[in-house]
């Protein structure tokens, strides 16, 4: 057996707005309801988690897993600049208890993608004012890591984010149609990010970091190719691992690995497996990720804060997982700290601009009567959870 470290954390992971519904104060919301959108489909009720987070929790907990990912909505907390809702905080407060209750250490992300509206009309990241405005919101948020949270994640991936804000169009959160990163978004969100850490460090022992999507660029080999893969991978994944040293751990997010040729990205080629997101199901993805952001951030620990797949055949989702965490191991072994894996993602959730297609979960949802039925692999990764190992 793959034994794995005592203590190790084994959850999953969700984000607000893809599955609380209804979330109708962000950016988000405003972008799936702007006529025109390529989003293929507004979020709506999503998967009602906003009220059903305590069945959530308890299915994670009763399958063996000792963690759960998510995180909380800025809009919900702040609906309008300067008006705090107390019901918002006690809300996020309540799932970190029945987290707790549950035997689940609490993994909470402060930011995941979506800004209150407010947030986005005053200029978004490029407000030169946006590091002050997210480490208040730190502080609106200290009530509820305040007690029994561990793991704080400041900015859910920042590379991505730097993209999305080049772009402003949604339809460019489909693989393979970001725009390049505005680094001018990408100095602030590390500056908030900065900031929100020296927020944070009034919680006596809590641990915060934020989390990076690695994207596992390989060169094509063709003359030329070499010199892109740098310059396009440094400034998309490199630089926020970099940026990372000196943080209580980085989060690692990892689901497949990209082609650059001499002019950029290639698509994926037509004999490998896809995924139901068009991506090669890859799972060394993980440990890829994994090293280079040891190795970046000069050894930092490394949180395991996503990796996963969206299909349709549960089988392919365990053996996907079964090698991602071989991998993993392998990396462990090589002496690299490793403090738990948090799979994408607990439910079948809203994938952003591709709407609710691709089912990334543990768990599918019945989306109108929200029904919650666990798949054979959320058992599987219990009992991985509960051996502490893979056979
Ligand atoms: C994001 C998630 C997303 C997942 C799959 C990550 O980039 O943090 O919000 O659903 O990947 O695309």
């Amino acid at each position: 057996m793959l034994t794995f470290p005592e203590n190790f954390l084994w959850g999953a992971a969700t984000a607000a707005h893809q599955i609380e519904g209804n979330n109708i104060n962000n950016d988000w919301w405003v972008k799936e309801h702007t006529p025109g959108t390529q989003i293929v489909e507004p979020s709506g009720d999503a998967m009602d988690s906003y009220h059903r987070y305590r069945e959530d929790m308890k299915l994670l907990a009763d399958a063996g897993l000792n963690c759960y990912r998510f995180s909380i909505e800025w809009s919900r907390i702040e609906p309008e600049r300067g008006f705090v809702s107390r019901a918002g905080i006690d809300h996020y407060r309540r799932m970190v208890d029945t987290a707790l209750e549950f035997g689940l250490n609490p993994v909470v992300t402060l930011m995941h993608f979506t800004v209150p509206r407010w947030m986005f009309d005053s200029g978004f990241w490029r407000n030169p004012a946006a590091p002050d405005l997210f480490a208040r919101f730190t502080e609106l948020a200290l009530p509820i890591v305040s007690e029994g949270v561990d793991y704080v994640c400041t900015i859910n991936e920042p590379n991505i984010a730097a993209m999305l804000a080049g772009g402003e169009d949604a339809a460019n959160l489909v693989a393979f149609g970001l725009p390049n990163p505005d680094l001018q978004v990408a100095d602030t969100l590390f500056a908030a990010h900065q900031r929100s850490r020296e927020v944070l460090s009034s919680v006596p022992g809590l641990k915060s970091g934020w989390t990076v999507a690695t994207q596992a660029f390989h060169s094509t080999g063709e003359p030329g190719a070499d010199e892109k893969l740098v310059e396009y991978g440094y400034p998309r994944d490199d630089w926020y691992l970099e940026r990372s040293a000196g943080d209580d751990f980085v989060g690692v997010q990892a689901y497949t690995r990209t082609f650059i040729g001499p002019d950029g990205p290639i698509p994926v080629a037509d004999d490998v497996e896809t995924t139901l997101t068009g991506w090669e199901f890859f799972p060394p993805a993980l440990e890829l990720g994994v090293r280079s952001a040891w190795e970046l951030s000069g050894n930092v620990p490394v949180m395991v804060t996503e990796n996963g797949i969206a299909t349709a055949d549960d089988t392919r989702r365990i053996a996907y997982t079964d090698g991602a965490l071989r991998g993993l191991h392998s990396a462990m072994d090589d002496g690299i700290e490793v403090l738990g894996y948090q799979h994408w993602s607990a439910l079948d959730n809203y994938e952003w601009a591709s709407g609710f297609r691709p089912t990334f979960g543990l768990i599918g949802v019945d989306r109108e009567t929200f029904v919650r039925t666990p798949k054979p692999s959320l058992a599987w990764l219990g009992d991985v959870a509960t051996r502490n190992g893979l056979v």
